[in-house]
């Protein structure tokens, strides 16, 4: 169940140009998140911005983990790109936050075959909500595909490398891995994936990079769920501002905060 409470800032700092890491001790809502739910942040104590920001949770520990020291903690990657993320930026320890969370569907994580091939696409910060999904797949045949516009963009490698995950990274500039989308690496790596074997893609990040995922997945050999990133209003399902549109008549548009964020590809209008 979401609930509003308030957590204690512990740190905040720029691991890179506009990239910070915010960690924020929250008990409650750490010790129930799931892989792909989010939290919506009060950014600042007074009325600009007076609506709360969306954000994935990058790694949390419940009241249950084996190091204690580590409990009740929660980890928000985000890059600072207007008015709410400035703001936060400039959150200091000890600071109080208000958070309603966990919010949203998360991953399925429907029981998997030994051997199916789990593929993780992230573009830009939507490889953010793919890390606790990583970390839930632990074990398993683990391919993270990680986009960006320059080397700066590419996130998270380290904490996947410890997963013993496969990773293959693109820039957009050539910085970086492949020259080219994130996408476009996908479609360079799929001979990896046979036809015999059961291939699960995993994806978040912008609609354009989903949208493009959408039009290179024709065959059925892919199972694909997909974590969308839209503007939001109340982030609880009240204000219907954040609605996709689907193929089932009787729900031709579901909201991203409420049935959402994460869909079955197959189910979403991508034109
Ligand atoms: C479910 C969910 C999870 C998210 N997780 C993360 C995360 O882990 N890390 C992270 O850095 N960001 C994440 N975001 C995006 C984050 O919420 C926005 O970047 C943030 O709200 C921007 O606030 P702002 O006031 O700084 O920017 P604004 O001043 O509101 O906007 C600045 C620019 O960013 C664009 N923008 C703002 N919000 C969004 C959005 N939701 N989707 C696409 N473009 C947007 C605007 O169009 C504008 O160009 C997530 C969004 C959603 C919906
Ligand atoms: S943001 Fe209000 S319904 Fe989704």
């Amino acid at each position: 169940m979401p609930l509003q409470t308030d957590g204690i800032v512990v740190s905040n700092r720029r691991i890179r140009s506009l990239y910070f890491m915010l960690r924020i001790y929250c008990p409650p809502i750490a010790n129930q998140i799931k892989p792909g739910q989010f939290v919506m942040l009060k950014v600042s104590d007074d009325t600009s911005p007076l609506l709360r920001r969306p954000f994935s949770v990058y790694k949390s520990y419940s009241l249950s983990h084996p190091e204690k020291r580590k409990r009740g903690y929660l980890f928000i990657l985000y890059k600072k790109v207007g008015k709410g993320t400035q703001k936060m930026a400039s959150l200091s320890k000890g600071q109080k936050v208000n958070l309603i969370g966990p919010l949203g569907n998360g991953f399925a994580l429907s029981p998997l075959p030994s051997s199916a091939n789990c593929i993780l696409i992230g573009g830009g910060v939507g490889i953010v909500s793919l890390y606790p999904l990583a970390e839930a797949l632990k074990g398993r045949k683990l391919f993270v595909l990680i986009g960006g516009k320059t080397r700066n963009d590419i996130l998270g490698v380290e904490d996947f490398r410890k997963l013993n995950s496969n990773i293959f990274m693109a820039t957009e500039d050539g910085s970086l891995g492949v020259h080219g989308t994130v996408i476009d690496l996908f479609v360079s790596q799929t001979r990896k994936f046979k036809r015999n074997e059961e291939n699960y893609i995993y994806a978040c990040g912008p609609v354009p990079m989903l949208r493009a995922l959408a039009a290179t997945i024709k065959s059925k050999k892919f199972i694909c769920e997909v974590s969308l990133e839209a503007r939001m209003g109340c982030g609880f399902g009240a204000c219907w501002g954040c609605v996709v549109r689907t193929k089932h008549p009787k729900t031709p548009y579901e909201r991203v905060c409420q049935e959402g964020p994460v869909f079955r590809m197959d189910d979403i209008i991508w034109e």
